[in-house]
């Protein structure tokens, strides 16, 4: 049975530069409170109307076909993780099928947020091994900043999060020595309102400017949603921030265990952890539990803040572009989110 490697790699975001101090212009907040305690330093907002989660996957999406020498029409098979979908249904999958003109293969989305893009991968790796499909287009992509809460309600949720998209090929691997070693899911329902949002946002105007609402968007930050709507809390995202700190720093070093044990590997073996980019804090704390050098962790939040499901492939291509990640390396990637839901992925570069 083949192994699934990524033959190529891309990520897109917006130009559009929002530091801690322009959030302030705007919002009770200050640098020093989202620097202390999330590590963010900007994060990158789309320009609203012009770009959606799909249209900013698409971007990403293109340069990973590139680079990995193929063309749209190769693709056999789309799966696109995000929980910032363009319309409630359907989903970003076939909207970037449209965009990138692929033919009339299978579109999947996966919603599960902050480990969607692990989940995706984990869906992949399944199809490539069985020699079902031969080319797999797997996205993650977020634009958040639509439907946050910009009040002083909704602060301790809207600081972290930013707009981006990061895309991969997966292939059969022509190297038996390279390739996905194994991928871990799991899930608990037990907690799932502890980061939630009830009711779906909509940033569906984006692609018919005529649906705008009538009121101004510029109320908090830009927020495309009616008054009505405004005041109502189940229309925004909701964080315990501690409830998920807490758990977050126990699952994630027992998944990524997992995946080093199953294959007889040490947490000093790895040449690389991607962890997702939730928190800095959230991140340092699994790098002291595994024990791990500074050298053997990438982190990326401090330029884009929280980019749920796009954040572990826009820190493991950056991390490639960088030369952090290099042919035949140990690379752990790992998520956390909503849900809860949970996993990793182990792999030989
Ligand atoms: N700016 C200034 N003050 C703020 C802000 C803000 N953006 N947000 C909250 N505060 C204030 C609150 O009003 C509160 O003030 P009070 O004590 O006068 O009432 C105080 O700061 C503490 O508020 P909490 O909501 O309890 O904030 P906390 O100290 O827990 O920090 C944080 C919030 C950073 C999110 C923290 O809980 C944390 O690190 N959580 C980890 C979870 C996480 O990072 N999630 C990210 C996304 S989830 C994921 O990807 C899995």
């Amino acid at each position: 049975m083949n192994r699934t490697i990524i033959a190529g790699i891309g990520s897109y975001v917006p130009d559009n530069v929002v530091s801690n101090e322009e959030l302030t212009q705007f919002m009770d907040t200050s640098d020093q409170w989202i620097q202390e305690r999330t590590g963010i330093r900007e994060r990158r907002y789309v320009r609203r109307f012009e770009q959606t989660t799909a249209t900013i996957g698409a971007e990403a999406a293109k340069i990973a076909i590139e680079r990995a020498g193929i063309t749209a029409g190769d693709i056999d098979f789309v799966i696109f993780a995000t929980l910032s979908p363009d319309y409630f249904f359907p989903g970003c999958g076939v909207l970037v099928q449209r965009m990138l003109g692929l033919k009339d293969v299978g579109a999947l989305d996966v919603r599960n947020q902050c480990s969607g893009f692990l989940y995706g991968l984990s869906v992949a790796d399944q199809f490539i091994k069985t020699g079902m499909y031969k080319n797999i287009l797997l996205i993650g992509a977020e634009v958040h900043s639509y439907a946050m809460d910009f009040s002083t309600r909704g602060r301790n949720v809207s600081v972290i999060f930013g707009d981006g998209a990061g895309a991969v090929i997966l292939q059969p691997s022509p190297d038996p020595e390279r390739g996905i070693l194994s991928t871990h899911l799991h899930s608990d329902g037990a907690d799932a309102e502890v980061l939630s949002m009830p009711n779906p946002g909509f940033h569906a105007g984006a692609h018919r400017p005529e649906w705008r609402p009538p009121v101004p968007p510029q109320k908090y930050g830009g927020v495309f949603i009616t008054q009505d709507l405004l005041d109502r809390e189940d229309f925004y995202p909701y964080m315990d921030g501690q409830a998920v700190f807490k758990k977050a720093v126990v699952k994630l070093p027992e998944v990524i265990g997992e995946a080093l044990k199953a294959n007889h590997y040490q947490p000093g073996d790895l040449a690389l952890l991607i962890p997702h980019q939730a928190n800095l804090r959230i991140s340092q704390f699994v790098q002291q539990t595994l024990q791990l050098s500074d050298d053997q962790v990438f982190n990326n939040i401090q330029k884009y803040g929280n980019t749920t499901a796009a954040s572990v492939p826009l820190a493991l291509c950056e991390a490639w572009e960088t030369g952090r990640v290099k042919e035949k390396d140990l690379v752990c990637l790992a998520a956390f989110g909503s849900g809860f839901t949970w996993g990793s992925a182990l792999l030989k570069w």
